[in-house]
């Protein structure tokens, strides 16, 4: 009797647990040859997937938090999955070149996803770009409101102009990346004054910046530049998007959870360079730090001590270190004004001999991952020289095309490689440097 009804409670539990996955699933429409079709008249937000791909399997239970979060809060935004695979022609005449890709579709312009694959960064992405894209504050109240809620935005100010034709052509490809507003010249609090109008100010790092067309260059590259805070939590994914401000990076690399003063100190200084020699380095440098050297070693194929401090030139793979100990602020910026002056001493760079040792280092550390995860696979496979010789030759093959599949993978780097995951071809194509060739096509127009 009592197993019975336990029998019928699972029974029913099980039921309940299924309805509930079917309501989960059901935000999330599953795409085919149609929608090519049918998507017309909607906004829509897709995963292209493949099923043999283990990084759409991760993301799947989150398609269906973004499914349910946007279907509830009635968005405009449709949700759907296609796989990639079975519908090849329509993927890549979306572009669709690594696995999962997500895409917003919005009329004849489709934006790429390359965030964190979390359901809030991909919910705030969706409503912003699906939204207006520049987006009017009719108030200070509404202002305020804003600059609380965002770390880094753009607002016009003035009316009708030139500049607000340019901004809003900006801002219908940078909108990936950031919000842009408008207002006139009321809504804006007191203490802020403008020099001219119309004008396009940034405001972060708890202040603001007036963008001058003349000390500035075009708009576009500005916007490119700005979008990001003065002072970053640098991870591999920042640093992948920061190749497109041409900056130089100068981080410290510590090590977050150490509390000595070794490590916060370091951090102090690149923080105080960064707030108060903006005028001088702000053009040239993005400021930050990151943690722990795992990250930082493999793309410098060096073994850089923690802490310590690194500059990166994302242009072309070289990278500074300083040749004492910075102790100082004023240490931090004679360091910083030799590598402006180019006595500074380069390393790395994507010469030939560099690629060269990028394959073997990959090669090697290919190698050695499959024999720390499986020593008796490792034996197998890499005791035949033939092994080594195959991935050398494919690593020739690959660091020559101008990454073509790299598109939707994040360079972030987890601990270990992994050979049967289909990242990894991917993410040492972005560290080889060929990376930010792409990167420019965020909007790009499918050819339907
Ligand atoms: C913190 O870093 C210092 C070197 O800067 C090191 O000697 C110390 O062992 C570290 N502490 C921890 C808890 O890792
Ligand atoms: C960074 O790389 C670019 C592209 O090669 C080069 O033009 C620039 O001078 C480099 N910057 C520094 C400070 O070496």
């Amino acid at each position: 009797m009592g197993a019975a009804r336990g029998g019928r409670r699972s029974l029913l539990w099980a039921a309940v647990t299924a309805v509930i996955l079917v309501v989960d699933a059901s935000y999330v429409h599953d795409l085919d040859d149609s929608f090519k079709e049918n998507r017309k008249d909607d906004i829509w937000l897709v995963d292209f997937y493949a099923p043999w791909c283990g990084h759409c399997y991760t993301l799947e239970p989150v398609w269906n938090e973004v499914g349910k979060e946007m279907g509830g809060t009635g968005s405009p935004v449709k949700v759907g999955k296609m796989d990639a695979t079975s519908y090849s022609s329509i993927a890549s005449e979306f572009g669709v070149r690594g696995y999962p890709t997500i895409k917003l579709l919005k009329g004849d312009l489709a934006y790429n996803y390359r965030g964190p694959r979390t359901k809030e960064d991909i919910v705030e992405f969706a409503n912003r770009v699906a939204g207006p894209i520049i987006r009017p504050l009719p108030s200070q109240q509404m202002f305020d409101h804003v600059q609380k809620r965002n770390r880094v935005f753009f607002l016009y100010v003035g009316g009708e102009s030139p500049l607000k034709e340019k901004y809003i052509e900006v801002a219908s490809e940078l909108i990936v990346y950031t919000y842009f507003f408008s207002a006139t010249e009321e809504v804006l609090p007191e203490h802020i004054t403008l020099p001219e109008m119309p004008a396009v100010l940034v405001f972060k790092d708890a202040t603001y910046f007036v963008y001058d067309e003349y000390e500035d260059g075009d708009l576009s590259s500005w916007i490119s530049r700005e979008r990001f805070q003065g002072y970053l939590n640098v991870d591999g994914f920042t640093l992948y998007e920061l190749g497109d401000t041409g900056k130089l990076v100068a981080i410290a690399i510590i090590d977050d959870k150490n509390t000595s003063t070794d490590h916060t100190r370091l951090k102090l200084i690149v923080q105080d360079v960064a707030r108060n020699y903006r005028d001088h380095f702000n053009r040239n440098f993005q400021f930050g730090h990151m943690d722990g050297n795992e990250y930082i070693n493999s793309l410098l194929m060096d073994d850089v001590k923690i802490p310590s401090i690194v500059v990166l030139n994302t242009s072309n793979q070289q990278y500074f270190l300083p040749h004492k100990p910075i102790e100082s602020t004023e240490d931090m910026v004679q360091f910083i004004n030799e590598i402006l002056e180019g006595t500074a001493e380069a390393q790395g760079g994507d010469g030939i001999l560099q690629r060269i040792r990028r394959i073997i280092y990959d090669a090697k550390s290919t190698v050695g991952s499959v024999f720390k995860s499986s020593p008796l696979l490792g034996c197998f496979l890499f005791g035949l020289p033939l092994g080594v010789i195959s991935i050398m030759c494919y690593g020739i093959c690959t660091a020559d095309t101008d990454g073509g599949s790299d598109e939707a993978e994040m360079p972030k780097r987890e601990t270990g490689r992994d050979l049967t995951d289909e990242g990894t071809e991917e993410e040492q194509e972005e560290e080889s440097g060929e990376s930010h060739v792409e990167y420019t096509d965020v909007a790009e127009t499918p050819l339907l």
